[in-house]
């Protein structure tokens, strides 16, 4: 799809971070200040320019195309101007092309993870070992929030991406892989993206 040229909008591109995280940051459910924040599968970058934006000290997107990584680039560069992002919370933003089951960070692990959209873009038979990524790259007593995506008794297991999940599957990779869930609720309709609405879970699970 990358290389396709996947435009903004188009397929899982929803032009923006979801509202579920703008909210959290503005009500302060989620403080990355003077964190350093992993966004995996960032594909064009909307939730890293989200994270520095609310004063996370470094926050890495990490992708396996490196078109995704060229545009989300190019969206950094012009949220300066359309989301008035400071030339400062822009620095603190990078974007690297590779592959999360065999990444590691050049840094050590993080404090922070987001996973939206990520954990649906694997086939099923490739969840165990993304959490176990996710095990590495955090630190012991770091923070992961999953965006739970899509969750819809209609869709074909069978048949992805996306692939349908259930927090229950959440629970059982993520339990698996020494996560421990912290709160887990289902997101309000109004803070979805347009056609995602009632389909969305939210969790926070602390790495052990
Ligand atoms: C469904 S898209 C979601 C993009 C972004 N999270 C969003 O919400 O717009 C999944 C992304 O994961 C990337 N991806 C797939 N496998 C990956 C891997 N093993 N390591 C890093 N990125 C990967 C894809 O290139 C794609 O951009």
């Amino acid at each position: 799809m990358w290389n396709a040229g996947l435009k903004p909008g188009e397929a899982f591109d929803a032009r923006d971070a979801s509202p579920m995280l703008k909210h959290l940051i503005e009500t302060g459910k989620i403080d990355v200040r003077g964190k350093r924040v992993l966004v995996p599968g960032c594909g064009r970058g909307y939730d890293v320019v989200a994270l520095v934006a609310a004063g996370a000290e470094a926050a890495v997107g990490l992708e396996l195309s490196d078109r995704a990584v060229e545009e989300a680039k190019i969206y950094l560069e012009e949220s300066k101007q359309r989301l008035n992002l400071s030339e400062d919370a822009a620095k603190r933003a990078s974007f690297l092309q590779g592959e999360f089951f065999s990444w590691e960070p050049e840094g050590g692990p993080f404090d922070w993870g987001y996973d939206y959209t990520f954990f649906c873009a694997m086939h099923p038979t490739m969840r165990e070992g993304q959490t176990k990524s996710w095990a590495r790259v955090l630190k012991a007593g770091g923070e992961l929030v999953t965006l739970i995506f899509p969750v819809s008794a209609e869709m074909d297991p069978n048949q992805g991406p996306p692939w349908p999940v259930t927090p229950e599957m959440y629970q059982e990779h993520f339990g698996g892989a020494g996560f421990a869930l912290e709160q887990m609720n289902s997101v309000p309709p109004e803070l979805s993206h347009k056609g995602r609405e009632g389909k969305e879970f939210l969790a926070f699970w602390r790495r052990q």
